[in-house]
């Protein structure tokens, strides 16, 4: 068992999530509040290591009122590399830091002091076996915010069930620039992940596509 999970991003015409020199603040602010009316909704939002260290986020509920209490956040970072001064860490509510076992054990004690940390695969953090705990947890809902290499993992381990983004009118272009799925990548069109295309609207001079994921032929 597994949380329902919805990942969202909001990405330029040229499918980038973030310019090359890293910055990602793409949204509109009319998008930046349906970010954080869903948010609102979920038990949980979780993001990448390297999201956390590029972008300090707070993944908090705090464009639209919130509703007495922030959803668990919830990073992967194999390594424990998170900062302890990092912004999330200091928010009203459960973080969760999941690393696996090569993550340093001073750098777990230091962190148990500011979050919850679970200890889940050998090298990288085995995704599927964090999902089943995260559900023990009572995790029924989880808003995946990326990083384009977390994206490819939860995806083509077949852990997503909606994708939700947001296209921007710009074009940044970069090869180095970070798009919406990194990672390996599938060789052939036919072997991609499947997507339905639930609901389309204008938002605020942006495109909000929201699609369902199919199940694997
Ligand atoms: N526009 C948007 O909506 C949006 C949203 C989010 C992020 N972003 C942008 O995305 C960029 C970061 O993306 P990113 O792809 O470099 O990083 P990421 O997806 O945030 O984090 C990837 C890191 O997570 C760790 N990890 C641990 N287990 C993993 C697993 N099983 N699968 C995948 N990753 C695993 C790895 O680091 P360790 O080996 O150290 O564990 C890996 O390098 C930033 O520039 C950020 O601004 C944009």
């Amino acid at each position: 068992m597994r949380p329902h999970v919805i990942l969202n991003a909001a990405m330029t015409l040229d499918g980038k999530i973030a310019t090359r020199g890293g910055d990602s603040a793409i949204s509109s602010p009319e998008d930046l509040v349906r970010v954080h009316e869903l948010r609102r909704e979920v038990d949980g939002i979780m993001a990448g290591i390297k999201t956390v260290l590029q972008d300090d986020p707070r993944l908090t509920v705090h464009k639209v009122p919130s509703l007495g209490k922030n959803p668990t956040r919830v990073v992967v970072d194999s390594a424990a590399r998170i900062p302890l001064k990092a912004r999330l860490l200091g928010e009203a509510g459960r973080t969760i830091v999941a690393v696996s076992e090569r993550a340093p054990a001073t750098r777990l004690d230091a962190l148990r002091a500011k979050a919850q940390v679970i200890v889940c695969g050998r090298e990288e953090v085995d995704l599927e076996g964090l999902m089943e705990r995260l559900h023990t947890l009572g995790m029924r809902t989880l808003l995946l915010e990326g990083g384009g290499n977390l994206n490819w993992s939860m995806l083509s381990q077949g852990l997503v069930d909606e994708v939700r983004v947001a296209i921007a009118p710009r074009i940044v272009g970069g090869r180095e620039a970070m798009t919406l799925v990194e990672g390996e990548g599938r060789e052939l069109v036919e072997k991609g992940i499947r997507l339905e295309l639930v609901r389309h609207y204008p938002l605020g001079g942006d495109l909000v596509l929201e699609y369902r994921v199919l199940p694997v032929e």
